[in-house]
């Protein structure tokens, strides 16, 4: 699934993607922010969010990634060549050289919404 919602304006910092309940816990969905495919992942009660390519294939998969952790690490590993990344600071578990972008995440209002560089 693709969410697209509007790019932020210059001043704004904060972008909504989609209601909470909207990202199935453990799952995550595909979201246009500014240009960019954001994968916002919904895992543990918490939500993150990491670019959307998976940069071992240059496909645009995380969002349909698995979930899990690794001892105190939340992951996702991608529908592809099971690469994971850590949920947190989207360092590959695998070659810890190899990263995705992170981006700000929080819920408010029962909303998720994606910080931008502004
Ligand atoms: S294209 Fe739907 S998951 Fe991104």
């Amino acid at each position: 699934m693709t969410l697209t919602v509007t790019p932020p304006s210059s001043e704004s910092t904060w972008t909504r993607v989609c209601a909470l309940p909207d990202i199935l816990p453990g799952t995550g969905v595909c979201a246009l922010v500014g240009g960019e495919q954001i994968a916002v992942f919904h895992v543990a009660g918490r939500v993150f969010a990491l670019g959307n390519r998976d940069p071992f294939t240059g496909a645009n998969v995380l969002s349909r990634g698995l979930t899990g952790s690794k001892g105190d690490t939340l992951k996702v590993a991608s529908p592809l060549l099971k690469h994971a990344f850590d949920l947190e600071t989207g360092v590959s578990l695998d070659d810890p050289a190899v990263s995705v972008p992170t981006y700000p995440a929080r819920v408010e209002g029962g909303d998720v919404w994606i910080g931008s560089a502004g």
